[in-house]
């Protein structure tokens, strides 16, 4: 039987700042009150895991360990169907510094040559997020949201964060970074997870 959250307090373990302000603001129709891991001071936890769930599970239990409050951690990347699901989990890692032009620019050039390579164009993607919501006694409940799209170059857009300029998301003809920060909040993988982590803990 799947848990329902019945706690007032609940920390948002992310410490990036774009995930953290969509999470935050997923959660404000609810009556709980938000903490984040910056707030707190909570450790960063090393992402040792092979899959989006392994990753956030891991950071949700690391955060209710450190603060005795429910967490709820996200792990999302961009997989690329050229590179064989990469970036992937290491999507952040693939922007030296934060610079997501230069990981935007690794994913143009790694596609460009896979299709010389093979001879075939390839332009689809997925945008992943996996949701895990973790309590203090050890138990988790998570839930995957899938965005599928496909990749443009060079990336267009100033709104939003990481992949979202190169990003056009399935029956939209403009990127997510040119979509409004509210529009992508209704379709995004994070609110698809979101809706599932609603309606199984929350209602
Ligand atoms: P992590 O979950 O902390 O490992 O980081 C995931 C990385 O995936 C982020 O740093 C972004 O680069 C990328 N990412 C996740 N969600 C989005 C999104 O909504 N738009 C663009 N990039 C994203």
């Amino acid at each position: 039987m799947p848990r329902k959250f019945t706690d007032s307090k609940l920390v948002v373990a992310s410490h990036n700042a774009g995930k953290a302000r969509e999470i935050v603001e997923l959660l404000q129709a609810f009556p709980v009150k938000v903490v984040s891991a910056k707030d707190l001071n909570l450790p960063e936890p090393e992402e040792t895991g092979l899959t989006y769930i392994d990753n956030a599970v891991l950071k949700a239990v690391a955060a209710t360990k450190e603060c005795g409050l429910p967490a709820l951690a996200d792990d999302s990347g961009m997989s690329v169907d050229a590179l064989d699901g990469a970036p992937g989990i290491y999507s952040a890692r693939w922007a030296p510094n934060k610079d997501f032009a230069v990981a935007m620019e690794r994913v143009r050039r790694e596609m460009a040559e896979k299709e010389r390579a093979t001879g075939l164009k390839n332009d689809r993607a997925q945008f992943n997020c996996c949701l895990a919501l973790a309590w203090p006694d050890g138990h988790v409940e998570h839930f995957m949201g899938v965005l599928q799209g496909h990749l443009v170059f060079p990336p267009r857009g100033k709104n939003g964060f990481g992949y979202d300029p190169i990003f056009i998301p399935d029956g939209y003809d403009i990127t997510c970074g040119e979509m409004t920060h509210d529009f992508k909040q209704t379709i995004s993988h994070r609110a698809l997870a979101f809706r599932q982590l609603v309606d199984t803990c929350f209602r």
